[in-house]
């Protein structure tokens, strides 16, 4: 059964006590609900890319109550001060460098050396945030390929019994997701279109790029282009052997022989695969002594589909 809570101190005390213990909690911001969980909490958030459904890692926007808050995680610039003093509260979002010590979960960003930080203008999704003391990864309340929710009737719709609980604060009053500007090039790039235009973004920046128009009708995630995280090292999928030469991603009883090994689940449960793949790759990549990984095989059901998905672009040629 998913609770409903009212927007109201007990409500916000409830809902922050569910995210701290790991649970996915549905929240209403100024642009639409998003589905959240604690971003330091890997597991949590494969939770988030299981009720969702979704066959891939996109890079999950983490939500914070104040400007300095996000700016502990991420390496801020003038850019990002500058914008975050303009538009924050506001629908932006910031995609920065991830600080050197930062407490998010690599899966939270997809494995990349950036994180997508914003603070929304909401009364209500600020308390939470406050009340929960940890950045909150929230991606838009639907199940994937569904459009985005504005009430928490519709998050109903979506996610009823696959989630703790929502907290219904009433309809979303801008309805389109935030802005999505990238600052972590030499240029500011905006991936997606949204609740700040490009015009306001260029009074404060200057020049403010758009991602190239992408091939093939499906929006693709920018986080999932070309820039996106892949190991250095070869990967190789579907693997039945292995030596020395060999990192070994294993997933149940490890394959003999390899000169390094990094367990994603012993216990081939996909939620905790998903949680630990993106410190995995990052770990043989690093490890001395291999010269490639090798994946053994996860099977294409629930959440396998999505790591499958972002080892098939591990192992993609480059
Ligand atoms: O308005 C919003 O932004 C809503 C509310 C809930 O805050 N959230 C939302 O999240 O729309 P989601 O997951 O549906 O979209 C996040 C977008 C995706 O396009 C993703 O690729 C991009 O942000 N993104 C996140 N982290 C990124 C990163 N490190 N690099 C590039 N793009 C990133
Ligand atoms: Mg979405």
């Amino acid at each position: 059964m998913t609770e409903i809570l009212t927007p109201d101190d007990s409500g916000i005390a409830r809902a922050a006590d569910l995210l701290r213990a790991g649970a996915l909690v549905a929240f209403g911001t100024e642009t639409v609900y998003g589905l959240g969980a604690d971003a330091t909490n890997a597991d949590a958030v494969a939770a988030i890319f299981a009720a969702k459904n979704r066959p891939r890692f996109n890079p999950l926007i983490c939500h914070y109550p104040a400007a300095e808050a996000a700016f502990a995680h991420v390496v801020a610039d003038e850019h990002a001060r500058v914008l975050a003093e303009r538009f924050w509260p506001g629908p932006l979002t910031l995609v920065l460098p991830r600080a050197a010590d930062c407490p998010v979960a690599l899966l939270t960003g997809a494995g990349l050396d950036t994180l997508a930080v914003r603070v929304p203008a909401h009364d209500v999704a600020l308390a939470l945030l406050r009340r929960t003391g940890r950045p909150v990864a929230a991606p838009s309340a639907n199940r994937s390929g569904h459009v985005s929710p504005t009430t928490a009737t519709h998050v109903l719709e979506e996610l009823a019994g696959r989630i703790a609980a929502v907290v219904d604060s009433g309809p979303s009053r801008v309805g389109v997701e935030s802005t999505v500007l990238d600052l972590s090039g030499p240029e500011p790039v905006m991936l997606r279109p949204g609740g700040v235009t490009r015009e306001a973004l260029e009074a404060c920046v200057g020049r403010v790029r758009t991602a190239p128009p992408l091939a093939g009708a499906a929006p693709r995630s920018p986080g999932l282009l070309a820039s996106h995280y892949a190991p250095s090292r070869p990967v190789r999928l579907s693997a039945l052997a292995v030596d020395t030469s060999d990192g070994l991603l294993a997933f149940g009883a490890p394959l003999p022989g390899a000169g390094a090994t990094f367990q994603l689940s012993a216990s081939q449960d996909m939620a905790e695969a998903a949680a630990r793949l993106f410190e995995g790759l990052r770990y043989l990549d690093r490890v001395p002594g291999v010269r490639r990984i090798a994946v053994m095989p996860i099977p294409d059901t629930g959440l396998g589909l999505a790591i499958n998905d972002r080892l098939l672009r591990a192992a993609a040629p480059r």
